[in-house]
């Protein structure tokens, strides 16, 4: 099999990457590093079925050339920050929507005719279901949920018209190795510059759930082998749920820190986020998944990572 990986030298994109080189597969990592690192593939890169693209999703004339004689797509490239989305309105819509229309026409172009897609609890926005089924509708409060759910459509429609297998993973956070974006890093960013006051955007009481990265691609490859619909949409969540106060206090004692928290905000923690987030991962169980880490311990690796001296050397400069 040949494999590529849009966004494949990001956080979740690398973790694939490694997934399919180990299976003895063949991968292209077609990626801007706007977000992304070479250092997070450079281990890959004497190996002679890895191939590393520095190119845009958006150029499709440059994606079409690299899909050619590709099986199997699998598109992580996104604008993953949720909170800009409030200030810039269209770079979901340039980067999410615009970003997969691209890579979809470059695989009608060169007939490729399978996907994965990185979709994402945002979809759900605050979903008065909890745990929260792939059934519920879309509900975003949020231009990255909205493009995200509109990707989801262009995909099922594109399927629909050439008969392409598809396989739609809508993650919560994920957390663990090469994690470059979301709560712990912010918060050990923020104790770097300020010793003595952690301060934090909620009031301390959302409740959120996350997914060790290592038992995220797990799941992601079990229903890759073993889920045979055409269209294949699965949640990837944990059962483990924390509220932020949980969370933060997790990060503290992992990484040894002594500070006083300071809560700022409400309900919410930034125009966008949701204050209870829990997938329904019923459907992935049946397929045998089950996670090995608990949240606690996930929470536990991610800050190891970030304090060893690779992040040290790299993300924190
Ligand atoms: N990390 C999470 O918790 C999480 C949760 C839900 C969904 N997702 C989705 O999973 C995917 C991967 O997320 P991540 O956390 O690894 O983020 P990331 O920012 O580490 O990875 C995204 C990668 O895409 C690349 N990229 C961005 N725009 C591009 C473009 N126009 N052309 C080519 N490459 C481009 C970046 O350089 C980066 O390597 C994204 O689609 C994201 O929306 C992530």
């Amino acid at each position: 099999m040949k494999y590529l990986v849009t966004g494949g030298a990001g956080f979740i994109g690398s973790h694939i990457v490694d997934e399919i080189l180990k299976g003895g597969d063949k991968v292209i990592v077609y990626d801007n590093l706007s977000t992304g690192r070479k250092l997070f593939v450079k281990h890959n890169l004497s190996n002679k079925r890895f191939k590393l693209v520095i190119g845009d999703v958006l150029n499709t004339k440059k994606l079409t050339r690299e899909m050619k004689g590709i099986d199997f797509v699998l598109h992580m490239a996104a604008h993953a920050d949720v909170r800009e989305g409030f200030k810039d309105h269209s770079i979901d819509h340039v980067q999410n929507l615009e970003g997969t229309q691209s890579v979809l026409e470059a695989m009608y172009k060169t007939g490729v005719k399978k996907i994965a897609f990185a979709s994402t609890s945002s979809v759900y926005g605050d979903a008065k279901v909890h745990p929260t089924p792939e059934d519920y509708p879309f509900e975003s409060t949020s231009l990255y949920g909205a493009t995200k759910a509109a990707c989801e459509s262009y995909i099922q429609t594109y399927a629909s018209y050439y008969g392409w297998k598809v396989y739609i993973f809508r993650f919560v956070s994920f957390i663990g190795e090469r994690y470059t974006h979301g709560i712990i890093f912010d918060i050990l960013k923020k104790v770097k510059k300020n010793k003595k006051v952690l301060e934090l955007l909620s009031d301390g009481t959302p409740k959120k759930s996350s997914v060790y990265v290592g038992d995220g691609i797990d799941a992601m490859f079990k229903v890759i082998d073993l889920s045979k619909e055409q269209i294949n949409i699965y949640n990837i969540g944990h059962d483990d749920i924390l509220t932020v106060d949980q969370i933060v206090d997790t990060i503290i004692e992992a990484g040894n820190i002594k500070i006083k928290k300071k809560y700022l905000g409400g309900k919410k923690g930034w125009m966008g986020d949701n204050n209870f987030v829990h997938l329904d991962n019923s459907k992935l169980k049946k397929l045998g998944w089950k996670p090995k880490l608990s949240f606690k311990q996930g929470i536990k690796k991610t800050v190891e990572y970030l304090q060893s001296e690779e992040s040290k050397n790299s993300l924190f400069r």
